[in-house]
């Protein structure tokens, strides 16, 4: 914990309602979803300015405080988590959508603007903004920058990346950078803005950003279909990618569904059971596009990749059938499951697939183990439910040691063991598996230039 003196600095600095010591607020703002982790800052600050975010990291860089950035703490990673007397800097209180631009088909956000809120100025603006995920209602923009957030459309619009047209920072020594200012063409050497995109709040905070928006999608059409077997499901892939525009594409396991199930609020979607079902969301751009849909349907199911299906009636079916998608990681919660964000390049997932699948039947005989994620972008999310008997730290220990072999298959095929969840304090260890000795040394000096005296989110990604 910081020393009473430094508290009271904090006190100078904000006024009353801007500096949170009570213990819920501790609690609260000292964690992610990461369940694994005990919360322990010791104070919370709520800035509403750029310049009481360079003060606060000022006096942090003078008295040494290591800082760390909150936003609507939604990672998995641990990567917002405050455990040993850090100071959290919340972003709650900068909330300001301004500067929308209809010709640039831009608009500026403060960092703790939400996504949904974003998704619906756009809507309200007859435009899009198609970063999306479950935890769109609480998820900030500040955060989804940080973490370059992924979701459930990636497969079509990209991950966050790419709507980042520009980026107001303070970078852990304190200094106001200004990048890219929104434009779509700068060639100017070294893009600093990628280089906090996905940074995890350990080179500075990012405080505001210029982003992109896109046309509204025509109608969409969702289709559940049910796959007997998980490498069949790349060949779906493949047959409904050629013939229409998909915006999702999405895999979960009949295991998996059950959870969601078990909670009442959507019903399965048909009578056939399979061990496997995808997701895949289309745009209905010409009239025939269902008719088109349906008959990759019926090619498909010649082959034998399929056997049953649903193509959504109407907007509540389509949003019930995501449920039984977008549902699966809040109802495991309470089995504080083991979470592993895989990936590898598309073309490669079958031989992948078949090859996990081997080592996971092989090695977690006795636990529960979910298979869902963003198949279409090569991005498996693979859980493994704590069993009621066995204790939190046994069961982290037995999980990662069944990440050595994971991790080698992941290294094995070039893939990455953090697909989109990130690094923070759950992966740190691993970073190896997926970057070089070489690059991990840039990166150490590449956060020595940005925060020299180390106050940023220590001990998180590095
Ligand atoms: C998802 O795809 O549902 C999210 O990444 C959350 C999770 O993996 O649990
Ligand atoms: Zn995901």
């Amino acid at each position: 914990m910081i020393a009473p003196r430094l508290l009271a600095e904090l006190h100078a600095m904000f006024s009353a309602d801007r500096v949170a010591t009570d213990a819920d607020s501790l609690a609260r703002y000292g964690l992610d979803w990461t369940r694994y982790y005990q919360p322990a800052p010791s104070a919370v600050v709520f800035p509403q300015t750029v310049d009481e975010v360079v003060a606060v990291v000022q006096w942090a860089n003078r008295e040494q405080v290591a800082l760390v950035p909150s936003g609507g703490r939604t990672g998995l990673s641990g990567g917002a988590v405050a455990r040993q007397g850090e100071v959290v800097v919340s972003f709650d209180r900068m909330k300001a959508i301004s500067d929308f631009d209809p010709v640039a088909r831009t608009v500026r956000c403060q960092a703790g603007v939400i996504t949904e809120a974003l998704q619906q100025f756009a809507a309200e603006n007859g435009l899009y903004y198609p970063v999306d995920f479950a935890s769109r209602g609480s998820s900030q923009i500040g955060g989804n920058i940080a973490t370059n957030a992924g979701g459930i459309k990636v497969v079509r619009y990209g991950m966050t990346r790419e709507w980042v047209a520009g980026l107001t920072v303070v970078t852990g020594k304190g200094e106001v950078l200004r990048l890219n200012n929104g434009l779509a063409k700068n060639n100017t050497g070294y893009d600093l803005r990628h280089l906090f995109v996905g940074s995890e709040g350990t080179l500075g905070f990012i405080v505001d950003a210029t982003l992109k928006l896109a046309r509204q999608p025509a109608e969409l059409g969702v289709m559940v279909l049910a796959v007997p077997q998980l490498t069949d499901i790349m060949k779906l892939f493949h047959a409904f990618r050629e013939r229409l525009d998909l915006n999702a594409f999405e895999f979960f396991s009949e295991k998996a569904m059950r959870h969601v199930l078990a909670r009442g609020h959507v019903k399965r979607p048909f009578e056939g059971e399979a061990d496997y079902y995808v997701l895949l969301e289309f745009e209905k751009l010409a009239a025939d596009t269902e008719e088109v849909a349906l008959a990759v349907f019926e090619a498909c199911a010649e082959q034998g990749w399929l056997v049953d299906g649903v193509l959504s009636q109407s907007e509540q079916q389509a949003k019930d059938l995501w449920r039984l998608r977008e549902d699966i990681s809040e109802s495991i919660t309470p089995y504080k499951p083991y979470k592993n964000d895989i990936a590898v390049t598309v073309s490669r997932v079958p031989a992948f697939v078949e090859r996990l699948d081997a080592i996971l039947s092989r090695e977690y005989p006795d636990f529960e183990v979910l298979w869902y994620g963003h198949i279409g972008d090569g991005n498996l999310h693979i859980n493994i439910l704590k069993p009621d008997a066995l204790e939190l730290d046994d069961f982290r220990r037995a999980c990662e040691q069944v990440n050595e072999h994971v991790f080698s298959l992941v290294g094995e095929f070039g893939g990455s063991m953090s697909a989109e969840h990130g690094v923070g304090l759950l992966k740190r260890d691993y970073l190896d598996v997926t970057r070089s000795v070489e690059e991990i040394a840039l990166m150490r000096a590449i956060k020595a230039v940005f925060d020299p005296n180390g106050v940023m989110n220590p001990g998180k990604l590095l």
